[in-house]
């Protein structure tokens, strides 16, 4: 590895480390290949030096961030698999009128804060599997990881972790109670099966409070996370501060889970538009710190991802602003693209 000053570097470098800027954002991606136009902008913002790849790195570690990142992955999915038995079997005593028994989730909650601890980056996993059926298992495993990691974002205490763990595996149980011809209705529902579905979250209540082996925030994020900060949510038209936070927090969970995921009736959303949906639903219906702390956490991740663009280019995305996450600059083809500017072209979708 060697420290180039920003005059020292020539197109087709490569990073050898991510460089995050002194807001703590993350300007270039490590194994980024620098071209001339970066090279300029690099000089404009006065970066006093970046860590290049030199020929010994190459011959001495040929692929180690590859392999930590594809052992990483595999452990994911290993934890995955094993956490969507012990939730259906969760769900399956409830079906079948038995009581609950929290052993085998406490053992699952606790490998999900040890997996957020160790890589926070999780939605490029997730990305990964591909749902085929039992949807209600995957997502709230979906939920419960999101809501751990928007916990720790937020900086929560490790119990509160926990709680938010327990409530994101827990938030849909109630829809062990509406009949499955609502529930898997590739259709839109109509008035009276909307009602009915609208339920949901007030018959989970009942059964986590059944069976009182929960704590009551645990309870009431999965009454609330349908509530809606300007009282347009279900199913008691709640407003503002009378929503618990664990409800608001798995609330935006929920949101980017189900827009992330091929449904029956739809397509899953890439994940710009996804957060784009949830910026400006912080305007109106989302608790607007939550959303912020969720999309600029998320959207750090973003940057090296490789995007299509609307009007069939390919680029990559190089830095994200910390005010406007949804917003990336993207280099395609040698050119700087600015989204927060850009009015005519779109990213279509992450492809890597
Ligand atoms: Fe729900």
């Amino acid at each position: 590895m060697a420290y180039l000053k920003a005059e020292e570097l020539r197109p087709g470098m490569r990073l050898k480390s991510d460089f995050i800027n002194e807001g703590g954002t993350l300007f270039l991606a490590e194994g980024t290949t620098l071209t001339s136009n970066m090279i300029e902008r690099i000089k404009d913002l006065n970066i006093p030096y970046l860590s290049i790849v030199t020929d010994t790195d190459v011959k001495e570690r040929p692929s180690r961030n590859k392999t930590a990142y594809a052992v990483k992955t595999e452990q994911f999915l290993k934890v995955y698999n094993e956490s969507n038995k012990v939730i259906k079997e969760l769900f399956d005593s409830v079906q079948s009128g038995r009581m609950l028994n929290l052993d085998g989730i406490r053992e699952t909650v606790s490998v999900f804060i040890d997996l957020i601890n160790d890589d926070e980056n999780i939605v490029p996993k997730l990305q990964q599997i591909h749902i085929t059926d039992e949807y209600t298992y995957y997502h709230s495993i979906n939920v419960s990881l999101l809501a751990i990691l928007m916990g720790k974002w937020l900086k929560m205490p490790e119990r509160d972790l926990r709680k938010l763990g327990y409530t994101g595996v827990f938030h849909d149980i109630g829809k062990c109670r509406v009949p499955p011809e609502i529930l898997n209705k590739p259709d839109n529902l109509d008035e009276r099966e909307w009602n009915i579905m609208k339920q949901h979250p007030i018959y989970g209540y009942n059964i986590l409070k059944k069976n009182n082996i929960l704590s009551n925030d645990v309870l009431m994020g999965a009454l609330m996370h349908h509530e809606r900060e300007d009282g347009s949510g279900y199913p008691l038209g709640l407003k503002g501060e009378k929503i618990h936070t664990y409800g608001k927090i798995v609330a935006v969970a929920d949101i980017f889970d189900a827009m992330m995921s091929d449904r029956v009736y739809r397509k899953k959303r890439p994940p710009f538009k996804v957060a784009e949906y949830i910026s400006d639903r912080s305007f109106d219906s989302l608790d607007p710190y939550i959303s912020r702390v969720f999309l600029q956490g998320i959207s750090r991740f973003f940057v090296g991802n490789i995007v299509r663009l609307s009007d069939g280019r390919i680029g990559k995305v190089i830095y994200i602003y910390p005010q406007q996450p949804t917003k990336p600059v993207v280099l395609a083809g040698g050119e700087f693209l600015d989204f927060s500017k850009e009015s005519d072209i779109t990213i279509v979708e992450i492809i890597g």
